[in-house]
């Protein structure tokens, strides 16, 4: 185990919590502190158990702590797998009192938390996130849900974690798909807010592809810090955090008409984040120069830039019409003013719009 230990704090009031960063952290670190009662219920996968459950179940000393293992899959985050959590916390007569830990990646980790959100009207729950993807943004920021078979996430409750121990050191059993997926929102944070962050990523995607450990540590910690003030300022979206939802309308409209689980979500937001600097361009927002620096980034991390063949600008019309961002049926889009600068928007010109899914959409 490396001796750095990085640590920031989601600064929410009575609701502030730490995320601690570091190499060999599960299975050293003792957690109870964050444990209200005695009972502890972990979720994780069929993948993620043989892996890490082991480890993880040794960070809760002197507590009773029950497993229950989901299968794995996007196509899995449903009410049905949802209803397996309930399950097993009633017919093992858990309290208001216990305290839900999610191991695995963000589609335990919304699950879990989502569970938490609703069990006896709230339970604490704890996230040990064990992608890329989950280490910098599903893990951090109290977003919990399922998918509905009309869109993605559409079903969810905000509520934050006590606690998000991210091990570095788990990163080394995901396979390069993953590895891409999570980077997609590790370049989101550069897009939108963090210029010099941006630089640093295109002098280092090589190193975050290759897993260099000290590059994915600060990949990491800079992301989780740009999430963790985001979500301070505005914790349910009330305006600024939309920004992070950069690329994730084109996204979310890929990731449901692929059928959920066939698009990896970080896949869908890399190609919908080249999507949305297109349209930023054709906007006149930013300049094609601008446009081929992001685009290259998001391809050099192995992310693809075309959507799914066969999906129709009508395909993504329909399925951008039910975004979450959406107000009294205006398509709202999150778009970039400049590199390192987003925006939300309900004023990009239809027909901008319209070339965008033109020049994307390969309908032969
Ligand atoms: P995922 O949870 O499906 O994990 C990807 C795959 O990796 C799965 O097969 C999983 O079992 C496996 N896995 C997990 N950890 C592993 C490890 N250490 N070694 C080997 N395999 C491992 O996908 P994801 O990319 O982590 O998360 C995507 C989900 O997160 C989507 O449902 C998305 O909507 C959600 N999300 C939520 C937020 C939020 O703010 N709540 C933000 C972004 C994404
Ligand atoms: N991933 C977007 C958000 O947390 O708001």
């Amino acid at each position: 185990m490396s001796d750095t230990v990085r640590e920031l704090a989601v600064d929410l009031g009575e609701r502030s919590y730490p995320i601690l960063i570091g190499q060999g952290l599960l299975g050293s670190r003792d957690l109870s502190e964050y444990v209200q009662g005695s009972q502890v219920l972990i979720v994780t996968n069929e993948a993620v158990a043989p892996l890490y459950l082991d480890r993880a179940k040794s960070c809760f000393p002197g507590k009773s702590v029950d497993t229950v293992i989901l299968p794995d899959g996007e196509k899995y985050k449903d009410w049905q797998t949802l209803n397996l959590i309930f399950d097993h916390l009633l017919q093992n007569r858990h309290s208001r009192k216990t305290t839900l830990v999610a191991l695995g990646g963000g589609v335990v980790g919304d699950m879990t938390g989502f569970a938490a959100a609703c069990y006896q009207r709230g339970v604490l729950f704890i996230q040990i996130p064990t992608t890329l993807l989950s280490q910098v943004d599903s893990s951090v920021g109290g977003k919990t849900g399922i998918n509905h078979p009309l869109g993605k996430n559409m079903v969810g409750a905000f509520h934050q974690p006590e606690m998000v121990l991210i091990d570095t050191d788990t990163l080394s059993s995901l396979p390069p798909r993953e590895v891409a997926a999570g980077l997609a929102e590790v370049i989101k944070y550069g897009l939108i807010r963090e210029i010099e962050f941006l630089d640093w990523l295109e002098a280092n995607v090589d190193r975050l592809v290759a897993l260099d450990s000290p590059a994915i540590a600060e990949a990491i910690l800079r992301s989780c810090a740009c999430k963790a003030e985001v979500v301070a300022k505005d914790e349910r979206e009330g305006g600024l955090r939309a920004i992070l939802n950069l690329g994730h309308t084109f996204g979310h409209a890929i990731e449901t008409f692929a059928g959920y689980g066939n698009w990896l979500h970080g896949e869908a937001v890399g190609t919908g984040m080249i999507m949305a600097a297109d349209l930023s361009a054709r906007e006149g927002m930013i300049s094609r120069e601008q446009f081929d620096r992001a685009a290259t980034l998001i391809k050099r991390a192995g992310l693809p830039e075309l959507p799914p063949q066969g999906m129709t600008p009508d395909d993504f019309r329909n399925l951008m019409a039910v975004d979450k961002k959406n107000v009294d049926g205006r398509l709202r889009l999150v778009l970039l003013a400049d590199l390192g600068k987003a925006i939300v928007t309900e004023d990009a010109a239809a027909e901008n719009l319209a070339a965008t899914l033109a020049g994307f959409c390969r309908c032969d």
